[in-house]
C-alpha cells in the first residue's frame, strides 16, 4: 500500500515536471521568435527593464517571472501577438493596471506577459458625450484628461488602479448609486478575440459579447483594448475623509444602518467605511462624497454627531477628492467578499464577529498581520441603473445591500495559507449569520474577491449558461479558459 502511494506520487511528479518543461519550451521559443520579428520590444529576463516590469503588480503575491514581457501598442499588433501565442500553444497572462492581488491573475511563470500599458489614449467625443479610454490606463489619468471638458466617467475610487481589470470585474464607483456599475456604463468594448479578429461589442454589434463582458472578466473571449464609456457633467462635489476611533465602531454601524434604510436614499451620496480592528492608530476611516457642491448634506446626518479624530470634508472637485484617497502598501495581501442586506439584528451580530472572532488573533500573530473591514452600501438604484443601461452578467437582485470586503495583509510567504484561511473563515461566519437572519445576498463582488471564491458560479445558473454560450461563440477553442490560466474562470462542469 505504502509502496503504491509512493509510485503514484512519483508518477505525478514526473508528469507535472514534463508538462512544465513543455510549457517552458513553448514560451521560450515564442519569446525568441517574437524578439526577432515583433515590432515592439520583447523584454527578456536579461534586459534592464525586466525586473521593474515583472514587479509592476501592486502586491508581491502577484509578482512572477514571465518568460518575456510584451507591451503591444495597437490592436493590430496585439492581434498578431495573440495569433502567434495561440498557434504555438503558449500560456500567457494579460495585465492592465496590475492591481489584482490574485497570484498569477495578471502575471505568469513559464509564459508570456501581455502588458497593456501602451493602450493609454483618452478621447472625449462631445457630440455623443462618451469617452474612449485605453484599457492600460490608470483611472487618475482618465479623470485628469476629462477634467478639461468638465466631465467624468463612472470609474475607480483610487487613481492608481487600472481601467482594464476594474471595468471587466464590474467596477464599483462613487457614482454607482446614481448611474450603475462601471461595466454598466461601457457602451462599446473593442476586443481582440482568440482567433486574432478585432471586434466591437455593443448594443447593436455582438450584443451577447457586450452583455457577457459586463462582469465576465478575462476568461472567455479576448483582450479588451478600448472601452467607450458614458460621460457625465460632474465636477464640483463635497467630500473628504472622516476619521474615528475604534471605540466609535458600534455607533458607526448604527449610523450606517440609518443611512442605508431611510425612506428615499439620495443617490448623489456615496461612502465607504473602513475599520482596522487590529490597529487603533488608524481606527475607522469613512470616505464620503456628495456629487453636488452642497456642504454637509443631510443624507449623511446619521454620522454628524459621532465625534471625529480628523475630518477633511470640504467643497472641492471630484478629481481632487479622489486624489486624496490612498491605499495601504503591504507586501502580501488578499481580500474576500460577501454581500447581505442592511438589518439591525444582523449588524449587531456582525459587530461581534468582526471585533472578537478568534481568527483575528491568528492574523494579529503574523508578522505585520493586519485586517481591514470595508463596508460598501449599494442602493437598489444602482442595480436598476444597470438594468436601464442594457443589463449585465452579474445576476444582481434589485435590493438595497452591503458589499463587504475583508482585506488581509501580512509579510512572509510562509504565512500565505494562514492569513487566507483565517480571513475566509471569518467570511464564512458572516455568511452563516446573514443566511441565518435571512439577509444573505447571493453575490460575490469580483473586484473584492479572493480568486479562490466561486464568483461566477454566484451569477446564477441562467447567466452562467449565457456566458458559456458566448464563450462557445467567441472562443470556441477555449483559448482564454486554457491558455490564460489566471483570473476568475467560468465553472467548467
Ligand atoms: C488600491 C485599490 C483600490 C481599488 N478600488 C476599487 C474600486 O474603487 N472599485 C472597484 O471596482 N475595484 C477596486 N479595486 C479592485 C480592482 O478593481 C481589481 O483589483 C482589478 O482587478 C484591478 O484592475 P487592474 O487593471 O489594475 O488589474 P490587473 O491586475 O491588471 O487585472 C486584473 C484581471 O483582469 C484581467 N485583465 C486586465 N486587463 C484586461 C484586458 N484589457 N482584457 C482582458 N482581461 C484583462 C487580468 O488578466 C486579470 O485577471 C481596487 C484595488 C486596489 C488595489
Ligand atoms: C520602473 O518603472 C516605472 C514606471 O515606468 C518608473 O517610474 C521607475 O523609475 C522604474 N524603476 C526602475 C528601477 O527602473
Ligand atoms: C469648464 O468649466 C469652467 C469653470 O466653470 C469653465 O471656465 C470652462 O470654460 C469649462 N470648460 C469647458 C470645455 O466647458
Ligand atoms: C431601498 O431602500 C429605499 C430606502 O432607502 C426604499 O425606499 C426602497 O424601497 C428600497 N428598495 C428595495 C428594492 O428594497
Ligand atoms: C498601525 O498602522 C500604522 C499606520 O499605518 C502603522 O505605522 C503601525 O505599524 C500599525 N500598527 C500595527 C499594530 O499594525
Ligand atoms: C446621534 O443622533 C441620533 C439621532 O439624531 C441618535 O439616535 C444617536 O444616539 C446620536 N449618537 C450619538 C453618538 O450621539
Ligand atoms: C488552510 O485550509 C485548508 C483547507 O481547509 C487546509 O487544508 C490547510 O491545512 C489550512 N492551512 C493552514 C496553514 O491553516
Amino acid at each position: 500500500m505504502a509502496r503504491s502511494i509512493t509510485w503514484s506520487a512519483l508518477g505525478c511528479l514526473l508528469l507535472s515536471s514534463r508538462a512544465l518543461s513543455l510549457e517552458q519550451g513553448a514560451a521560450s521559443a515564442a519569446c525568441q521568435y517574437l524578439e526577432g520579428t515583433f515590432a515592439t520590444e520583447t523584454v527578456l529576463p536579461t534586459d534592464e527593464q525586466y525586473q521593474n516590469l515583472s514587479e509592476v503588480n501592486w502586491v508581491q503575491t502577484a509578482w512572477a517571472s514571465p518568460t518575456c514581457i510584451i507591451q503591444p501598442t495597437t490592436a493590430e499588433e496585439l492581434s498578431e501577438l495573440v495569433k502567434h501565442l495561440v498557434a504555438q500553444d503558449v500560456h500567457f497572462a494579460v495585465r492592465s493596471g496590475g492591481h489584482s492581488p490574485a497570484p498569477l491573475g495578471a502575471n505568469i511563470n513559464d509564459g508570456v506577459l501581455v502588458d497593456m500599458s501602451k493602450f493609454n489614449a483618452v478621447e472625449y467625443d462631445a457630440s455623443r458625450n462618451v469617452a474612449v479610454v485605453g484599457s492600460g490606463l490608470r483611472w487618475g489619468e482618465v479623470y485628469r484628461q476629462l477634467d478639461q471638458y468638465n466631465v467624468t466617467v463612472v470609474g475607480g475610487r483610487i487613481l492608481d488602479v487600472g481601467v482594464g481589470g476594474l471595468a471587466l470585474g464590474s467596477g464599483l464607483s462613487y457614482l454607482t448609486d446614481l448611474y450603475g456599475l462601471v461595466c454598466d456604463n461601457v457602451v462599446n468594448f473593442e476586443v481582440v478575440l482568440a482567433d486574432g479578429s478585432i471586434v466591437n461589442a455593443n448594443a447593436q454589434s455582438n450584443p451577447d459579447l457586450w452583455w457577457a463582458l459586463k462582469g465576465g472578466a478575462n476568461n472567455f473571449a479576448g483582450i479588451v483594448t478600448r472601452f467607450t464609456l458614458n460621460a457625465y457633467p460632474i465636477v464640483n462635489v463635497w467630500g473628504g475623509v472622516k476619521v474615528y476611533s475604534l471605540e466609535s465602531l458600534p455607533a458607526l454601524f448604527d449610523a450606517m444602518l440609518a443611512y442605508q434604510t431611510v425612506a428615499q436614499k439620495d443617490p448623489y451620496a456615496n461612502l465607504m467605511l473602513q475599520a482596522f480592528p487590529l490597529n487603533s492608530t488608524i481606527g475607522v476611516i469613512v470616505n464620503m462624497v456628495y456629487m453636488k457642491p452642497v456642504e454637509s448634506p443631510s443624507v449623511f446626518a446619521p454620522f454628524y454627531n459621532i465625534s471625529t479624530l480628523a475630518d477633511t470634508t470640504k467643497l472641492q472637485t471630484l478629481t481632487d477628492f479622489l486624489a486624496s484617497q490612498s491605499a495601504a502598501e503591504l507586501p502580501r495581501l488578499d481580500w474576500f467578499a460577501t454581500s447581505f442586506k442592511p438589518d439591525a439584528d444582523l449588524y449587531g451580530t456582525l459587530k461581534t464577529i468582526l471585533t472578537s472572532a478568534p481568527e483575528l488573533d491568528q492574523i494579529k500573530a503574523l508578522t505585520a498581520g493586519s485586517i481591514a473591514i470595508g463596508w460598501q452600501p449599494i442602493s437598489a438604484s444602482a442595480i436598476e441603473a444597470g438594468h436601464a443601461r442594457g443589463g449585465n452578467a452579474l445576476g444582481l437582485e434589485s435590493s438595497n445591500q452591503t458589499w463587504l470586503v475583508l482585506d488581509v495583509g501580512w509579510w512572509d510567504s510562509e504565512d500565505d495559507a494562514t492569513a487566507r484561511n483565517a480571513t475566509s473563515s471569518i467570511i464564512n461566519k458572516i455568511e452563516d449569520a446573514a443566511k441565518g437572519a435571512d439577509k444573505y445576498v447571493d453575490y460575490i463582488f469580483m473586484n473584492d474577491a479572493s480568486v479562490e471564491q466561486p464568483v461566477i458560479e454566484h451569477y446564477g445558473a441562467e447567466n452562467v449558461d449565457k456566458l458559456k454560450a458566448a464563450q462557445k461563440r467567441y472562443d470556441p477553442n477555449l483559448v482564454f479558459q486554457n491558455l490564460v490560466p489566471g483570473g476568475f474562470k467560468i465553472p467548467s462542469a
